[in-house]
């Protein structure tokens, strides 16, 4: 297959580029905004395959750019797009990004496919929407399943569930073949250090506070990224089509306070290091998902949380460069503007 992925300079993004190409013959071409997110770092690798030439291209642009999609859209068979704004504090702070991408940028997508679809007549254009199961909103009990209500409770949240609801619209609609795959946290090598996992980590090994959003009760199912990656991979080449699937994590359901311990002990670092802060607005208390769906597609998670953890430190202990240049120009301010105010509010956990 000929794949257009999105968002393919991020975490995930490069992680299923990396992977789709060795295990599969496929060919890529990348688009990617390269917001501060977005690092060609993490393509390295990619760029440097000795078959790079013939099956890998990056082209710098944004989703939303109509005109540029969909001459990229002809060239493919299939557009699998992680591009998103993806962090829920940032979207609590300067929501906007977060709707031009999740509504217009997944719109001029669906746009493309559709008008790229016209033109064939034998096999249809997929787009794979990788969603988020934070569109379920908190899940107090059990699991939920891919029918259960979206109830998004933050911008970002609210951002992703619009983009599935349109690709829905335009399955109905206009009988495109979409699928869509709704991921729980994820974690692993490379990650920007904005969220949990990765801020804690650099935090600790810096020896600066790490900032605990209330109590930290809160509970996450934590999905290594590899296994993220070939989720993905699964339902492009065997979901039905106009179907939702979620990606669970290994089951183990890990708290804030557990997430914090785990990376501590494997760094040697003391617990006086955990600050409480005043809490996330719209704070999700549990996300947990059913994965039953994909189970019947033959996916199943393959890493442990506590190895998956280990893993992920090690990375970073062993990349400080790498994290350090990824945090880039804005990191300051950013920090500076969430956490200044919370520091300086905490108290010892
Ligand atoms: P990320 O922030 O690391 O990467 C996002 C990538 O998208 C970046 O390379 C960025 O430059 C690019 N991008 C952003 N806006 C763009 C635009 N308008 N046009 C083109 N490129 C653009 O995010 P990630 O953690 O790799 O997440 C990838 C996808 O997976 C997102 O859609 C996210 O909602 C979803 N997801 C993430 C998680 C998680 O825990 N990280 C969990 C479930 C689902
Ligand atoms: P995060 O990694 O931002 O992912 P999400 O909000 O998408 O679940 O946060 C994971 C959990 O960690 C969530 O309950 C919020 C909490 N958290 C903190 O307590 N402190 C922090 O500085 C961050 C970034 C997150």
């Amino acid at each position: 297959m000929r794949l257009l992925v999105t968002g393919g300079a991020g975490f995930i993004g490069s992680t299923f580029v990396r992977r789709r190409l060795d295990a599969t013959d496929d060919s890529v071409i990348v688009l990617d905004k390269l917001t501060y997110a977005g690092d060609l770092a993490n393509l390295a690798e990619v760029a440097e395959r000795p078959d790079a030439a013939t099956r890998y291209r990056f082209v710098e642009g944004d989703i939303a750019d109509a005109p540029l999609v969909a001459e990229l859209v002809r060239e493919v068979d299939a557009v699998v797009s992680f591009a998103a704004e993806s962090h829920v504090d940032r979207s609590i702070l300067e929501p906007t990004a977060f709707l031009v991408t999740g509504v217009m940028g997944v719109h001029a997508l669906l746009e493309a496919v559709r008008v790229a679809q016209g033109g064939r007549r034998k096999s249809a254009v997929r787009l794979l929407q990788v969603s988020t199961d934070e569109v379920y909103g908190p899940v107090a009990a059990g699991l939920a399943p891919e029918t259960h209500p979206v109830r998004p409770t933050s911008p970002y949240s609210a951002a992703k569930a619009s983009g599935d609801l349109l690709v829905q619209a335009y399955r109905e609609t206009y009988g495109l073949d979409t699928v869509i795959t709704r991921g729980a946290n994820t974690y692993g090598p490379a990650q920007h250090p904005e969220k949990l996992v990765p801020l804690f980590i650099t935090n600790a090994l810096q020896d600066l506070p790490l900032p605990m959003y209330g109590d930290g009760t809160q509970v996450r199912d934590w999905l290594y990224v590899d296994d993220h990656a070939d989720a993905v991979s699964v339902v492009l080449d065997r979901g039905s089509p106009g179907t939702i699937y979620n990606v669970p994590g290994d089951g183990s359901e890990q708290s804030n306070r557990a997430v914090t311990e785990a990376i501590l002990a494997a760094l040697g670092k003391p617990w006086s290091l955990v600050r409480e802060v005043p809490d996330r607005p719209g704070h999700d208390r549990r996300y947990a998902l059913d994965g039953s769906r994909l189970r019947d597609l033959g996916w199943m998670p393959t890493v442990a949380f506590e190895d998956g953890i280990d893993r992920t430190v090690r990375w970073y202990v062993e990349h400080e460069s790498r994290w350090r240049s990824t945090q880039g120009a804005g990191w300051a301010d950013y920090y500076e503007r969430q956490y200044a105010w919370r520091l300086e509010r905490s108290v010892p956990s």
